[in-house]
């Protein structure tokens, strides 16, 4: 047992506020109390890059099995992002086939390029038209359906379990609603996955669903279920976040998207986006032992917030880390996470939203105009993105 002081409690900041806009918040706090108990949030929140890297990258003091998360009961499963150690690589090796580089290279980059053209092409012309709604969270929704081999499924059914099983899982509140929700939409899941696992015995292939099903060992059916599911639910909202944070980004900074243009640095700007506003604001993790960070004392059984939106701003690492700049020195975020739990999705959402859809996009309409850039509301805390983002394309 430490005898280091608790970190300072703060009972002034709102999970409110922190849905509107989180940002000045966190920039007082990676000054004043970059470790800071937060009442309205239950929680001590961690908002400088070292710190938020230090906890990710030691799961054995800071566990992501937190049993007081709402998330076991949505999706009526441990998921792996709640395993620790053999246990959750053994289920992430699972699904790992699927996200092999080559795979992702030869098969899924062909038939996001596939997806992409096939709904620009359904884009009107010259008049308002939301890319949020219209393109991005279709265009995430499809891809994954292919990539996890559940293409049964329509663009509309993933968008809807996809955000339900987001507002389960963030039901800190233990409200009814949210889980009947999450009820629902895993009876319908289980149903589909059931109905389509013979066709993945009967026809092997690279999505995730068949490399689990037809693996030498698999693992139970209840984790590749519980684990497509995990996908499902994080796996839309980041890619189509992430997309209109960028489009946001490069419409209000024409210089930069010209220059973007130009190089064809589409990648960088990919990075930029996530690095500026992460689709993934913040990370939960329990901690095993009594501990220390900056000189207040962690007890056992607290849980600790890692907020890499803020880590992506720190001082120590970016000059300017408010703004969106696509041509910084160095830009190493943590949008994807650190350590074990690193985001499994990550090279194939680098490649569908920065190798595919930007540059076709930007081929097909080289003039795009954001209609109110003053208006566009963007809303979260633990996930952070524009809720709408209507342009005019010509
Ligand atoms: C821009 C897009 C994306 C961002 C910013 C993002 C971010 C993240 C972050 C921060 C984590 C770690 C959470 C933690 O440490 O607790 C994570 C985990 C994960 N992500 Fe992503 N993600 C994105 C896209 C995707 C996509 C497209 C997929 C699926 C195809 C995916 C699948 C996963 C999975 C399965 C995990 C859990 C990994 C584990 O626990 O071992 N992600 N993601």
């Amino acid at each position: 047992m430490t005898d280091a002081p608790l970190a300072p409690l703060d009972t002034s900041i709102s999970i409110q506020q922190l849905d509107e806009d989180p940002y000045p918040i966190y920039r007082r706090l990676r000054a004043e109390s970059p470790v800071l108990r937060v009442q309205s949030v239950g929680r001590t929140l961690l908002t400088r890059a070292e710190d938020t890297k230090y906890v990710k990258d030691n799961p054995g003091l800071f566990s992501s099995d937190d049993p007081n998360t709402p998330m076991q009961r949505a999706f009526l499963a441990q998921t792996l992002m709640r395993k620790d150690g053999d246990a959750h690589k053994c289920e992430r090796d699972a699904m790992a086939p699927a996200f092999n580089p080559r795979v992702i290279q030869t098969e899924w980059v062909p038939k996001y390029r596939e997806i992409a053209e096939a709904y620009l092409d359904r884009l009107p012309r010259n008049e308002p038209v939301d890319l949020f709604s219209l393109l991005a969270a279709p265009y995430a929704a499809r891809g994954l359906a292919v990539l996890l081999g559940t293409e049964e499924a329509s663009d509309a059914e993933m968008i809807r379990w996809s955000q339900v099983l987001i507002d389960g899982a963030g039901n800190f509140g233990w409200r009814p609603e949210p889980f009947e929700k999450t009820d629902i939409a895993n009876a319908e899941m289980d149903a589909l996955f059931d109905r389509i696992s013979a066709r993945h015995r009967a026809e092997p292939n690279n999505s995730a669903l068949s490399v689990m099903l037809n693996a030498d060992r698999p693992i139970p059916k209840s984790q590749i279920y519980a684990n497509i599911k995990i996908a499902i639910g994080g796996g839309i909202n980041e890619p189509r976040d992430a997309l209109c944070t960028i489009l946001y980004g490069l419409l209000t900074n024409p210089d930069q998207l010209e220059q973007v243009r130009a190089n064809a640095d589409w990648s960088k700007a990919f990075e930029e986006g996530v690095r500026w506003v992460a689709p993934i604001q913040a990370s939960s993790r329990l901690v095993t032992e009594d501990t220390e960070i900056r000189g207040c004392r962690i007890p056992k059984g607290d849980t600790v917030m890692t907020i890499q939106a803020s880590a992506n701003r720190d001082e120590d690492l970016y000059d300017n880390g408010e703004a969106f700049v696509v041509y910084r020195d160095k830009n190493p975020h943590q949008a994807f996470g650190n350590g074990p739990h690193f985001c499994q999705g990550t090279h194939v959402a680098r490649r569908a939203v920065g190798v595919v859809m930007l540059p076709l996009l930007f081929e097909r309409f080289p003039d795009i105009r954001l209609v109110a850039p003053e208006k566009v509301l963007w809303r979260g805390f633990g996930f952070r993105g524009p809720t709408s983002l209507p342009v005019i394309l010509s």
